[in-house]
């Protein structure tokens, strides 16, 4: 499963992509308003960090207006990845831009058939948002497992980048299930690596260690 954080935070992402484990970022408006930085700059700044895709979004809510901004955030740089919402709009951008070789994350999705559409529209990438399913009520993996399943009975290649990722036991379910990507804030693709019996473990390896008097 690949690894995107999702934040546009770039001392966050330049720490995360020297571990060699992020395969990509996503970003949205409310993650720029948090970065305070210009969207072009701070967008080109994140491109140069990571080789694989960067998700922009854009801000119109018509067709015409999505190309016209797709079509200044596709310039800067090769791995950037266009976000379109899951509207008729979104799917009829998404589906002119994959035409024309430009990859495409539809974003806030919140049903298998809205998945099943973002496939149809030849999506690079679907963003079932798991965590404020959940926060409604609703059961986000299930969400996932119902995309995984549809998109395997028709062989569709579109990527399940299951977002709005808030703990380990999403990853975990995302892994079991076969999504594709995941993406999460920083903190919680660094907290995947905790365990206090990792801790405990290494606290008695180097106690015994000093015992020793060795070096190496
Ligand atoms: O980038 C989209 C998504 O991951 C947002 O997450 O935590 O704002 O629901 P969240």
């Amino acid at each position: 499963m690949k690894f995107f954080a999702d934040t546009a935070d770039t001392a966050d992402i330049a720490e995360l992509a020297a571990t060699g484990l992020l395969d990509g970022v996503t970003t949205n408006p409310s993650l720029i308003a948090k970065s305070g930085r210009d969207f072009m700059e701070v967008t080109k700044e994140i491109c140069g960090l990571v080789s694989g895709p960067v998700s922009a979004e854009v801000v119109a809510l018509d067709h015409a207006g999505m190309m016209r901004e797709a079509d200044i955030l596709r310039k800067i740089a090769d791995n950037v990845c266009i976000k379109v919402p899951m509207t008729i709009d979104g799917l009829k951008t998404c589906k002119a831009l994959t035409s024309d070789g430009t990859m495409v994350n539809v974003t806030l999705c919140f049903s298998a058939n809205q998945a099943l559409l973002a496939a149809k529209a030849g999506a690079t990438f679907v963003s079932p948002f798991v965590g404020r399913h959940d926060d409604n009520g609703f059961d986000g993996m299930a969400l996932i497992a119902d995309i995984r399943l549809i998109y395997d009975n028709y062989a569709y290649p579109t990527e399940i980048l299951v977002a709005s990722v808030r703990h380990g036991i999403h990853v975990l379910e995302a892994a079991k299930i076969g999504a594709d990507v995941m993406t999460a804030p920083p903190a919680v693709i660094r907290g995947l690596v905790k365990h206090v019996l990792t801790d405990k473990g290494i606290e008695g390896f180097l106690a015994d260690w000093a015992k020793t008097g060795q070096k190496i």
